[in-house]
């Protein structure tokens, strides 16, 4: 990257990593394999967003509304996540990420969920790269779950007091709570998928034909070039105009 693009790294990053399913296809293989690929994909890129100086990275990895896909592919995707977070854990810790994952885990098997606990506290420490991986997250459920938790708040004592902004991001995941800088979709759609809706309000956009397996280190590069240039205006006007 260029030295003068340094200044413009974005603090937040998320991906839509999209088209595991249809790069498996493209070469007579099942979705299953575009899907192992896509989570080797997971470590270079997570590597790369480090070098770059990117603080956090937020990887959707498993919608609320994947389960409506065939119970073969659920299955096969809930066991990758296992054995991938299981192998995972010890290169985050080495690499010095602190490692996070975002969704209803209540909904996963308790050995999804006791690896998951593992590498978050394995992790905890880590003060590089914040690293989310969204599974069973939806942007809805967030929220959801922010009003729940708000109306409990409230229920219990607490003073109902004009709501902020500030206040709603408090009842987010914490560690994916931060406005998103750069919002990355790979596979050609254009389409949010219900990822992170309250925190992409002012993300800039950026859509990649490259399916997500094959997204690597120079795709990645050219997105962060790509909101190197953006003009980020949140509504103002350019100064001096
Ligand atoms: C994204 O790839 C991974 C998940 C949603 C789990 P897809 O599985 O959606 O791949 P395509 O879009 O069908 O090619
Ligand atoms: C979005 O991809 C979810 C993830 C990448 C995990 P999908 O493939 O599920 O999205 P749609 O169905 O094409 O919108
Ligand atoms: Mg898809």
């Amino acid at each position: 990257m260029k030295s003068d693009e340094m200044s413009a790294v974005p603090s937040h990053v998320a991906i839509i990593m999209d088209g595991n399913g249809r790069w498996a296809q493209a070469q007579g293989q099942v979705r299953g394999y575009g899907h192992k690929q896509g989570a080797a994909n997971v470590k270079e890129v997570v590597r790369c967003a480090a070098e770059i100086g990117i603080q956090r990275l937020t990887l959707y990895a498993f919608s609320t509304e994947n389960w409506r896909r065939s119970a073969l592919e659920v299955n096969f995707l809930m066991r990758l996540f296992s054995t991938y977070i299981d192998e995972y854990t010890r290169e985050l810790v080495a690499e010095n990420i602190q490692a996070h994952v975002v969704g209803d885990v209540s909904a996963l098997s308790r050995t999804l969920r006791e690896k998951i606990e593992r590498m978050e506290e394995l992790t905890a420490a880590g003060t590089g790269l914040v690293l989310n991986l969204a599974i069973n997250y939806g942007g809805r459920a967030e929220l959801v779950r922010a009003m729940r938790r708000y109306a409990a708040e409230c229920l219990n004592g607490g003073q109902i007091e004009e709501l902020t902004e500030a206040d709603v991001a408090r009842y987010l995941y914490p560690s994916a709570a931060a406005d998103v800088d750069l919002l990355i979709r790979t596979g050609g759609e254009r389409r949010i998928s219900n990822f992170l809706l309250w925190q992409v309000s002012y993300a800039e956009m950026y859509f990649s034909e490259v399916l997500w397996p094959e997204f690597g280190r120079d795709e990645l590069a050219k997105a962060v070039s790509y909101f190197a240039h953006c003009e980020r205006r949140f509504g103002a006007v350019k100064a001096g105009d």
